[in-house]
């Protein structure tokens, strides 16, 4: 018997040079077919190569892996992280009305409190009442890595309108450059650092913090009074001495990349308010409400899997840009690549048994129109088409500057358009004789503007980015890398992958200074002995 896989694959071959022009022109109707909205988002996945036999087909794909009863296990606090025995509970952050269980206990009771503490916590450092030593707080060290530093940096730039509170600054590198750099210019005596980290034992991290302590020493009598932890082990947080009033927990069924909506969140509530903050949890529990509502066939996180389903595993394109036409989104795409491929990127199935599909694409990207003059040559020209996810919002934050806007609209649009439709040799032709050119250099040089088109885009339309929206993209992209993590079976909440390079700088820190070199191959002893000898 054929597989739902192999009939989707007949299917694509079946499209053969079927190009997507024609799709629109066999149903008038296709663009709003298909495009899906839900609390005013609106998901174009109309400029694909899914026709309605293909979308059945995905929807029966969705349907047969068992996509609900998993959503449903998730959001009931069912332990399905199961290589790390945990629940997956980040919805539970921010559905503070909500009533669920983890081991027979009721977790929401503790989420509200730290989530009211947190509040009360911003409240007085906004309003003056936690103070530094120097005075009112007037910046905020982030220092945190991965989870703990992707998502409050990429809020925190993508509701910039919003801040009233301190300056946020974030270090994440153990590159001493970043914190160098970042702390240049800061007055110690103002400057309240957050030390994030659910584990409290990340490497860079608490070499980051430890040197964020020194520099605090040097200009004031109790640095510790000006730290913050965010952390899931309070033991380690009172070690490093920061008092239990200034430390904000979370348990282990928050995974690091999901974390943004509780503690790990502190400098985004800081910059913009307790008020805005819950503005952004509210977008992301509305996502929750339809994900877990809505039939699949209408159902943004599914449809947005499904999308990213057919362009990997089935046409095979190996990568994925995430392209918003919102400066302002900057580190979206970074916070993304964290988000699925570290969630995503597996080669074996839950059960232990070898993936016999490709893992989760390559993800990347970078905010239009910079990128259109950068790496959109290749998007359009180059080989392997690169599906791309276009985010574009209505109006922007500044009025007076609303020319600005249109122009940046009217840029993502038509690049989806001439992705899709392309140039073909006879338009590239005329062009070239427009020019005046001949014979054999008009044949060349049209050559080289030819667009094949029928590239695939999905485009995200949102009115504004508000907290609210900015939590509603943030949830869809969540609960997008959860279905696709189910369809092809794997678990989406484990990290294993990060472990053995991390256990291998421990053991080649000593190469570096020179100690005990058994065990490394040639290579990286050659490598630390030139390093060694350039640093003289
Ligand atoms: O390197 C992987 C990772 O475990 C991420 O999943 C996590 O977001 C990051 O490190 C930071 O971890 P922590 O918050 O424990 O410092």
């Amino acid at each position: 018997m054929t597989t739902i896989w192999e009939r989707l694959a007949d299917h694509r071959a079946a499209q053969g040079e079927t190009r997507m022009e024609s799709l629109f022109q066999a149903d008038p109707s296709r663009a709003e077919e298909f495009s899906t909205s839900a609390d005013g988002l609106l998901l174009d996945w109309s400029k694909t190569m899914i026709d309605a036999g293909a979308r059945d087909l995905l929807l029966e794909l969705a349907a047969g892996a068992g996509v609900e009863a998993r959503r449903e296990a998730m959001f009931s606090g069912a332990k399905i992280n199961e290589t790390e025995g945990r629940a997956v509970l980040h919805t539970a952050l921010r559905n503070l009305s909500a009533s669920v269980q983890v081991d027979g206990q009721d977790v929401i009771g503790g989420v509200r409190a730290t989530h009211d503490r947190m509040a009360a916590f911003a409240r007085d450092l906004r309003e003056g009442r936690f103070a530094g030593q120097g005075g009112r707080i007037t910046d905020v060290v982030n220092i945190g890595i991965g989870g703990s530093d992707l998502g409050p940096y990429m809020a925190v730039l993508a509701m910039a309108p919003y801040h009233d509170g301190p300056r946020c600054h974030f270090v994440s590198n153990v590159d001493g450059a970043d914190i160098h750099d970042k702390l240049k210019g800061l007055d110690p005596a103002t400057t309240l650092v957050i030390v994030a980290s659910k584990t409290f034992t990340t490497i860079e991290t608490m070499t980051n913090a430890a040197t964020a302590r020194d520099w605090m020493a040097g200009s004031v009598t109790d640095p510790a009074a000006q730290f913050v932890a965010l952390s899931s082990a309070l033991d380690r947080t009172a070690d490093f001495g920061i008092d239990p009033s200034r430390v904000f927990g979370f348990e282990d069924w928050v995974g690091g990349r999901y974390s943004v909506w509780g503690p790990i969140g502190l400098s985004l509530m800081l910059a913009i308010g307790p008020e805005r903050f819950d503005e952004f949890l509210a977008g992301g529990a509305a996502m929750d409400a339809h994900f877990r509502s809505a039939p699949l066939a209408e159902n943004l996180p599914v449809l947005l899997a499904l999308v990213g389903i057919w362009h990997h595993q089935i046409c095979g394109y190996p990568t994925r840009a995430v392209l918003p036409y919102d400066n302002r989104l900057l580190r979206l795409p970074a916070y993304l690549q964290q988000l699925e491929m570290e969630s995503n990127g597996k080669r074996v199935a839950m059960d232990g048994s070898d993936l016999t599909l490709p893992s989760g694409p390559v993800v990347w990207g970078e905010p239009g129109t910079n990128g259109q003059h950068a790496f959109y040559q290749l998007i359009h020209q180059g080989t392997t088409p690169v599906p791309c996810e276009f985010i574009l919002a209505a109006r922007g934050h500044e009025d007076a500057l609303d020319h600005h806007h249109i122009l940046l609209a009217a840029n993502c649009l038509a690049q989806s358009e001439a992705l899709m439709r392309g140039r073909s040799l006879d338009e590239a032709r005329a062009l070239m004789a427009a020019k005046g050119l001949e014979g054999a250099e008009l044949e060349r040089q049209a050559r080289h503007r030819v667009f094949p088109g029928n590239r695939p885009s999905t485009t995200l339309l949102i009115e504004r980015l508000t907290p609210f929206a900015l939590g509603q993209i943030v949830a869809l992209y969540e609960h997008r890398v959860f279905v696709e993590g189910v369809i092809l079976g794997i678990n989406s909440f484990d990290q294993w992958g990060v472990e053995l390079g991390k256990e291998l700088a421990l053991k080649v820190e000593p190469l570096l200074k020179g100690e005990d070199a058994v065990g490394h191959d040639a290579s990286t002893r050659e490598l630390a002995r030139r390093f060694r000898l350039l640093r003289g």
